[in-house]
């Protein structure tokens, strides 16, 4: 059966922007149909911290919702998905996913992946966290979400910023069932 090409990406306000950037721009390289969600203080933290634009993610391949428009494709069940990414995710949106309010394309499009049991993956970034934090996760593990911190190992001896992100987007796409070999595997030592 051919491979579903849909992913659904959405970059909200946390730190950690060049996660959700370095995800982008690898699947689009991989042939994805990138339908892209980004919040009004994503898109912020995208400019101040790395001081990119909108216009970065106008490129072929890619479809970008405005994130009110809850009339979109990605708001219905019935639209064909490989999975759902969520990175960064401030913890507002996962407050807001794990209430279940879908008050806006983000939260209902997430909500829409939890109720069909497709991929849904969530990249928190935030810390410390309180207990109303992790309880949010925690509804949200139970309801079916991956919730994966943007926490890189230090194993893979990184040498620079990019290498600690690509881990945790190595990561990630392993959680959407994409193989890569962003980082190479861990070979334990034998002696
Ligand atoms: C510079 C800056 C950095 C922020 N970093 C984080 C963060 O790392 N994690 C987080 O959960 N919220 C962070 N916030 C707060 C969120 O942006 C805020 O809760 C916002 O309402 C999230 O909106 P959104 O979920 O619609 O994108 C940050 C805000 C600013 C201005």
């Amino acid at each position: 059966m051919k491979k579903n090409k849909n992913i659904i990406l959405a970059i909200t306000g946390a730190s950690g922007t060049a996660y959700g950037k370095r995800l982008f721009d690898y699947l689009r390289g991989e042939g994805y149909e990138i339908h892209l969600l980004i919040s009004a203080q994503g898109e912020q933290i995208l400019k101040a911290e790395a001081d990119i634009s909108l216009d970065y993610f106008q490129r072929e391949g890619v479809v970008r919702y405005d994130n009110q428009n809850l009339n979109a494709r990605v708001a219905s069940g019935l639209f064909p998905c490989a999975g759902m990414a969520i990175v960064p995710a401030s913890m507002g949106v996962i407050g807001r996913i794990a209430s279940g309010t879908s008050s806006d394309l983000i939260t209902r499009a997430a909500d829409v992946a939890l109720k069909e049991k497709s991929r849904l993956v969530l990249v928190p970034r935030e810390t410390p966290v309180h207990r109303i934090h992790l309880r949010n996760m925690l509804a949200l593990a139970e309801a079916g979400a991956c919730i994966l911190p943007a926490s890189p190992g230090f194993y893979h001896r990184p040498r620079k910023v990019e290498d600690l992100v690509d881990f945790v987007v190595a990561r990630i796409l392993k959680m959407l069932d994409i193989e890569n070999d962003l980082v190479p595997p861990w070979e334990p030592s034998t002696d």
